[in-house]
């Protein structure tokens, strides 16, 4: 049993030893876990009667200390080291936890509310019954001497490298150790800037997936924001509104190393068609850039624009393609994905990517989870695909409906044919403003565009992923709210 002790005498000094806990001690909550993580205090403390009293003794159960001395002023500690200029050039929070925040307050007001995400974009519908029993068989197996593994290839098993390559890419010449499995995309997205470094010069799609901005900026690419104009300097932001079509124009874009390109776009949820991919891979051959072709949702694609940037002649030699399980299988928590880096692409001095990607990938990573990446070959069996392609449907289905109901209710609607995200245009008007018209009018979260960069100002994005019956209620909500 443990037995209480007062330690109103030492009070002072636990507290100038752990200031920054300080606020748990003034509760004069029991202590005896600070004192127990403390192997700094359990030795300051062994000539004290607090050893006596068993606090010390090895083996015994250590005594609940009470601390109930009056607080002692607060020691502000601080250490002295200076934060990454990088970080502090960051805007407000990252776009989900803003909109999460925004969520909390709303509900905080109205804790009857009942709340339906068409947000941030996770899935909500059961992994695929056939893929998750080979993630239950895979873990099992880790509990018996013949299942067990431990670290594996940091580039991912060879098994499902192959499985990927036959899968995703038939006939487009990707070679199973051209593709790195991973953790996802959005991580990749970031390990890729880590190889490619401060100096180099970066665009992107105005609107895009944030990721693409935040971690240039974070790796100091660019410059400061300038809140003028609402882009951070040094990036190269290329429009894509409806009045291109939401391709960017080219002509009209200067050159920069690296290339940040989304296709089935988030947010706008349009697809790029080959013609313009061709362009783009001109483009950048022409200017010797690099584009990274993000292909989260390639999925999606329903009528023959590529599934791949390497459908494109020419492509090998400029782009690198990163793709996820996320939207494919719900595998936002159980995290999975990869990057495909082709031995064709070089820096000017004709060093080959992939080695400092590989070497990347070595030393910031230690390889997916053996478990995941079971999941991830069953997805690729073929009851795995048939299973996919039902969920996507299923989403698609939620897309179709969002999509008519917007566009019903006079809006100007974009996306939704081959990608889960609709783009409603809410002309004149701040995508915030809308934002919190629609949560606070009709319970429902959607994502201002202007999270997305100034080029979604606007408009709202609203996410095809959702249970039914919460898609059908959204969809009632919508009518009421902007119904004439
Ligand atoms: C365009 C895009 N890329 C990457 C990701 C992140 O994928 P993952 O879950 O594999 O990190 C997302 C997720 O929403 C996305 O929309």
């Amino acid at each position: 049993m443990a037995s209480d002790v007062v330690c109103g005498a030492t009070r002072s000094l636990a507290s100038s030893l752990i200031p920054l806990r300080g606020q748990h001690q003034q509760s004069a909550a029991p202590c005896a876990d600070e004192l127990r993580a403390s192997s700094f205090l359990h030795h300051s403390f062994r000539s004290t009667a607090l050893v006596s009293q068993g606090v010390a003794a090895r083996g015994r159960a250590a005594p609940r200390v009470r601390c109930v001395a009056e607080p002692i002023q607060k020691e502000a500690v601080r250490t002295r080291v200076k934060r990454n200029v990088n970080l502090g050039k960051l805007q407000a929070g990252y776009l989900f936890p803003e909109i999460a925040r925004r969520r909390n307050a709303h509900l905080a007001q109205n804790p009857d509310a009942r709340i339906i995400s068409l947000g941030i974009g996770d899935t909500t519908e059961p992994i695929p019954k056939v893929i998750a029993e080979a993630m239950e068989a895979a873990a099992r197996g880790l509990s018996t001497l013949e299942g067990y593994s431990g670290y594996g290839a940091e580039q991912g098993q060879g098994a499902l490298r192959g499985a990927l390559a036959s899968t995703f890419y038939k006939g487009l010449g990707v070679k199973d150790s051209e593709i790195f499995v991973s953790d996802g995309a959005k991580c990749d997205i970031s390990r890729l800037q880590l190889m490619f470094g401060p100096a180099l010069s970066v665009a992107v799609q105005d609107p895009s997936y944030p990721a693409y901005v935040d971690s240039s900026v974070m790796l100091g690419q660019t410059g400061e924001y300038d809140t003028g104009v609402q882009q951070y300097r040094n990036i190269v932001y290329m429009p894509c509104t409806p009045q291109n079509n939401f391709f960017p124009d080219l002509s009209a874009t200067p050159r920069t190393d690296v290339i940040f390109f989304c296709s089935p776009n988030n947010p706008t949820g349009n697809t790029a068609s080959r013609a313009q991919l061709e362009e783009l891979v001109a483009f950048a051959r022409k200017n010797g850039s690099i584009i990274v072709y993000d292909s989260a949702y390639a999925i999606y694609v329903e009528d023959d624009s590529p599934k791949s940037i390497y459908e494109i002649p020419g492509a090998r030699e400029v782009a690198i393609e990163t793709g996820s399980f996320s939207k494919y299988a719900g595998f936002t928590g159980v995290r999975l994905g990869w990057t495909v880096v082709p031995d064709e692409l070089q820096y000017e001095d004709g060093f080959p990517v992939i080695r400092d990607f590989n070497r990347v990938m070595c030393t910031c990573f230690n390889g997916a989870s053996n478990i995941a990446q079971a999941g991830g070959l069953a997805c690729l069996s073929p009851e795995g695909l048939a299973a996919m392609q039902e969920l996507v449907a299923f989403y698609k289905e939620n897309t179709r409906m969002l999509r008519a109901t917007f566009t019903e209710l006079g809006f100007s609607t974009y996306g939704g044919v081959n990608a889960p995200y609709v783009w409603v245009q809410f002309p004149g008007r701040s995508s915030w403003d809308v934002f919190e018209e629609i949560l606070t009018k009709a319970d429902i979260v959607t994502t201002p565009g202007s999270g997305f960069g100034p080029g979604g100002e606007g408009f709202v994005r609203a996410s095809a992923f959702g249970h039914r019956k919460n898609i059908v209620e959204a969809i009632d909500r919508l009518k009421k709210l902007y119904g004439k």
